[in-house]
């Protein structure tokens, strides 16, 4: 069904997902070309002091800010073959992570299959190809080029989701959402709210609170956390409105507020996909994709990197290593049948669950299972399972203490134990 003898791949994005992908498929011996809209490699993880549109008239695709350290340890972080510096610390800066991507298209010769400053508009399945149209975003010339494969790399952290709050047109502080958030020196002094409890919220939460005279923190989070914050903070339920001055709860607190920084989250988002694609998008999911990576209806159309709660970057490698080798004709996907009824199995477990369609892209708890069956799949080499004790240990630190999670350092000892040391103290996992 998928095999195609020599097979032309088309790459969306040269972030971490599309560079990894091209790294296997350049070692496949399979020709691809990457399309990439801006002019740098590594997406999310390099920072940009400006907020809004960028030299061509492109919304910023990344969320990074100028602090951020990353929230996954060391060996989690590190792409096969390739590994990080050794006087890296255990949780790098941005300039360490975006450093390292670079040297990996240096390392792997990848830069020569990239397209910068092209922007993918629209594609559409005809007559069994893949039309793809993209367009230079400096010249405005459009290209029309046709694939055998589309690997989509195009990050899902880029597209903010703004809650609806009413009464919000009346507020006559700053609002922003976290996408724009560069550093926290802007909020000395004032009163700010922070809206969200995922990793940016609380990241955020901790940058700002160092120097803001209030933190009031919005959330609905269950998840353990007992951190000790410090007295500025101050912990509220969501948010019932906005007046001019301030913010009403829904436990009918009131607190005057200067600045709103929304931490909630972003949207899935693939403009360009043509309906004859046959896969469906909407703010919270993209379906139907079997193993969360391959759209069911038009095999040759995979969806790389839209997964969360994982170490991502073992995902991603992950996930590049099968696309490859499905575009090689290594192995053969499971029948349209068997791979709706799986992913049907999926949907009507989370619906039992009364839980929201966004958990068909959480690994999470079945992070370990969803290596297992790639590799049952594909015959790629697993994930050790030493990754899932790094992000277990590392969620367990989290939960203890949001300012100390960082200083913990994990050490690899074979493919199942690896320790985790604090100064002194040495824990076997
Ligand atoms: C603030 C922040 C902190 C994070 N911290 C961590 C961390 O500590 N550890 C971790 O493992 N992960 C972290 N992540 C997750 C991060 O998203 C992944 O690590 C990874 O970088 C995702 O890579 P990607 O290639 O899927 O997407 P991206 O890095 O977003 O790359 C997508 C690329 O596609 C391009 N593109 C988009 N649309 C088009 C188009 N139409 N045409 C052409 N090109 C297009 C973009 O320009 C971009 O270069 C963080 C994310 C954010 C936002
Ligand atoms: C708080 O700010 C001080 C002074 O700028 C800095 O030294 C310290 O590292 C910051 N702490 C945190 C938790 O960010
Ligand atoms: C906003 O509401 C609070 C609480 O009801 C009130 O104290 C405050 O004066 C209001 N602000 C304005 C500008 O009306
Ligand atoms: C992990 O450590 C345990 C205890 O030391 C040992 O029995 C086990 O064989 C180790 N796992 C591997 C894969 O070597």
């Amino acid at each position: 069904m998928t095999q195609v003898p020599n097979p032309r791949v088309c790459i969306i994005g040269a972030g971490v997902a599309g560079l990894t992908s091209a790294r296997y498929l350049q070692e496949e011996g399979i020709s691809f070309t990457v399309l990439e809209a801006t002019r740098y490699v590594g997406g999310t993880w390099r920072y940009d002091p400006r907020v809004g549109t960028d030299e061509n008239g492109l919304p910023l695709h990344t969320s990074m800010y100028k602090h951020l350290r990353t929230n996954l340890p060391k060996p989690t972080m590190e792409l096969n073959g390739f590994p990080l510096p050794k006087e890296a610390p255990s949780f790098m800066k941005w300039e360490t992570v975006y450093k390292y991507i670079q040297d990996y298209v240096k390392h792997f010769d990848l830069e020569k299959n990239i397209k910068f400053l092209h922007n993918v508009i629209l594609i559409s399945r005809e007559e069994n190809l893949w039309k793809v149209k993209h367009q230079n975003v400096v010249t405005g010339e459009q290209f029309e080029d046709e694939y055998d494969f589309i690997f989509v790399g195009t990050g899902h952290f880029n597209k903010p989701n703004y809650p609806d709050i009413p009464g919000e047109e009346m507020f006559t502080g700053t609002i922003i959402h976290s996408h724009d958030f560069k550093e926290s020196h802007t909020y000395k002094d004032r009163r700010v709210l922070i809206v969200g409890a995922g990793p940016s919220g609380l990241d955020i939460a901790i940058d700002v609170a160092n120097v803001s005279k209030a933190l009031i923190h919005s959330h609905h989070s269950k998840a353990p956390f007992k951190t000790v914050f410090p007295e500025n903070y101050k912990k509220k339920p969501d948010i019932k409105e906005f007046n001019a001055t301030g913010v009403v709860f829904e436990d009918g607190s009131y607190e005057d507020i200067d600045d709103v920084i929304y931490c909630t989250g972003y949207q899935y988002y693939y403009p360009f996909l043509d309906k004859s694609c046959e896969v469906e998008w909407r703010q919270e999911c993209v379906m139907p994709l079997h193993h969360r990576m391959v759209n069911i209806n038009q095999p040759t159309m995979l969806f790389l990197g839209a997964i969360v709660k994982a170490c991502i970057f073992v995902a991603l490698d992950a996930q590049a290593r099968y696309a490859a080798a499905l575009a090689a004709g290594r192995f053969t996907l499971p029948t349209k049948e068997k791979m709706l009824e799986e992913w049907n199995k999926q949907v009507e477990e989370i619906r039992s669950k009364e839980r929201p369609l966004a958990d068909l892209h959480v690994l999470g708890d079945k992070e370990d299972d969803y290596y297992a069956s790639l590799t049952a799949e594909s015959g790629i080499a697993r994930v050790p399972r030493h990754m899932i004790k790094i992000h277990k240990m590392l969620l367990r630190t989290m939960f203890q203490d949001l300012y100390t999670f960082r200083d913990y350092v994990y050490t690899i000892v074979d493919d199942e134990n690896v320790t985790c040391t604090l100064e002194t103290e040495n824990t076997y996992l």
